[in-house]
């Protein structure tokens, strides 16, 4: 990869709400477990090429039986290659701070899905009080004065600045994985200016698509005192340079292995272990259980086809993968009782015999599991309402090196705007997804070939390190500049 290059030996700092690897009590023993999250697929291959530390929310049950004295511990468990650090949380901070400010506040204010955003003082001095303390970590960390601080999402957004006053020669780069809006719909924020003046201690920051970086701009050009350069792209504040640029996130690519089990195996296999017939029409959804995600829509597009399609009644299902998530806030739980009421709505509609068009599985899967159903699958489903990338679509995309599958993709994706040989659809509209459901799961082989081609060389080409060598190579030149600033002066 490039990013030994980029890097040419600096020292880099990860900083995420969530950790990459929790170790939970089971009947079992200690288990290792990984995180349903787009951030951590993204994010932990960079770290094992770097070597760096990952500073993170130590929250599995047995994550304090981990650790050492200065609460690091090295992962991959199973093959170590760099070095985590926890960071303990009080319930209440972390009621206040991630599940308060970030996700009843930030989250629904950032993703339009009609959720309505929830904003409480007492959530927001969490918030600054849990970023001080991340801040801190990192600050002790850092074994120099320049380290490169990698800082991810809507959990830290006031922690750039915060970095930034005592190691003004660090070089943070913040990657906000999720979609910014427009001035209006931000300006509800109570704290508006200081979320932006927050992020304005970033050296860089990034997002997903030009369209989020242009909203950023215009935010605060609306609700600060600064000088924007629109040409570059640049924002100068209190002296200090940010630049906005999108970097569109991306998977590893990973070449098949003789281990892995086949395409034919696993379409076998699946079909069997739920009780369907050979070659019976296989849609699969992988999702957090989560509003933006757009799985009611998804299930009325599948009660819409086969109204509209009867003679796929029995002969075909969706296999719905919905892995838990945020689940003791109110409007996850209310979200959970819609989607199981639908099921079972259009289940008793559709079934007859053993036969039932949608299977929800709403509990964990790995990875590997996961690539099973990817394998197995005519078509794979993403109906986001909003969606800063979605990696799902990378993934399925990844995981079908027989050239086959088709992928039903939301046109409010940032994945959307590179994977045009996707069936585009906009979840809002049922019939439409239906059709194009309905026109996946008839496509002839030959065009599923040709589709698939070109999106998969495109996700080989632009992975992961390209996402994340483009950032380091962007900040190599702003430490270069600055260097030479220096110097002059
Ligand atoms: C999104 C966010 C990530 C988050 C993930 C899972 O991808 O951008 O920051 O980690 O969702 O959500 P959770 O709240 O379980 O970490």
């Amino acid at each position: 990869t490039l990013l030994h290059e980029e890097l040419a030996g600096d020292e880099v700092l990860v900083v995420s709400n969530r950790e990459p690897y929790s170790h939970a009590r089971t009947p079992r023993g200690i288990e290792v477990q990984r995180p349903a999250s787009g951030l951590v697929t993204a994010v932990e291959p960079v770290m094992r090429a770097c070597s760096g530390t990952w500073v993170a929310h130590g929250s599995g049950s047995a994550d304090r039986e981990t650790v050492d004295a200065s609460d690091r511990v090295p992962v991959p468990p199973s093959n170590p290659a760099y070095t985590l650090r926890r960071v303990w949380l009080t319930k209440e901070e972390e009621a206040g701070y991630y599940y308060g400010f970030a996700n009843e506040g930030l989250w629904p204010l950032c993703h339009i899905a009609h959720v309505r955003p929830v904003f409480r003082s007492s959530d927001w001095e969490k918030y600054e009080l849990v970023n001080q303390r991340f801040a801190d970590a990192v600050i002790r960390e850092a074994r120099t004065d320049d380290p490169v601080v990698l800082v991810q999402d809507y959990h830290f957004a006031l922690l750039p600045r915060m970095v930034r006053d005592v190691l003004p020669k660090a070089t943070i780069i913040t990657f906000w994985h999720i979609p910014w809006p427009n001035p209006e719909s931000f300006g509800i924020c109570p704290w508006r200016e200081e979320i932006l003046e927050g992020l304005l201690g970033s050296t860089i920051l990034g997002f997903h698509t030009q369209f989020h970086c242009k909203n950023f701009l215009e935010t605060v050009d609306r609700y600060l005192e600064t000088r924007i350069e629109y040409e570059t792209s640049t924002i100068s504040y209190g002296g200090k340079l940010t630049q906005v640029e999108h970097y569109p996130i991306s998977i590893a690519w990973r070449e098949p292995q003789p281990e892995d089990p086949s395409v034919a195996e696993c379409r076998d296999a699946i079909r069997r272990e739920h009780g369907l017939p050979d070659n019976h029409l296989l849609a699969i959804g992988v999702d957090r259980l989560d509003y933006t995600k757009g799985i009611l829509e998804r299930f009325q597009a599948v009660e819409r086809m086969l109204e509209m399609h009867p003679s796929l009644v029995g002969k075909f299902t969706m296999i719905q993968i919905a892995a838990p998530t945020r689940s003791s806030l109110d409007e996850y739980q209310n979200f959970e009782a819609r989607v199981r009421a639908l099921v079972q709505r259009v289940n008793t509609r559709f079934s007859s015999g053993n036969y039932q068009p949608i299977i929800l599985k709403a509990e964990h899967h790995d990875a590997e599991q996961v690539n099973r159903y990817y394998r197995a699958a005519d078509v794979c489903v993403v109906t986001s309402l909003h969606d800063g990338m979605n990696l799902v679509a990378k993934e399925f995309i990844a995981a079908r090196d027989d050239d086959r599958g088709v992928l039903v993709l939301s046109q409010f994706t940032g994945a959307a705007r590179e994977l045009h040989e996707a069936l585009v659809v906009n979840p809002y509209h049922i019939e439409q997804s239906a059709e194009a459901l309905y026109r996946a799961v008839t496509m002839p082989e030959i065009e599923q070939c040709e589709r698939m081609r070109s999106m998969r060389a495109l996700v080989k080409d632009f992975n992961i390190y390209r996402w994340a060598g483009r950032m380091l190579l962007d900040a190599a030149r702003v430490r270069q500049r600055e260097r030479i600033l220096a110097k002059i002066r």
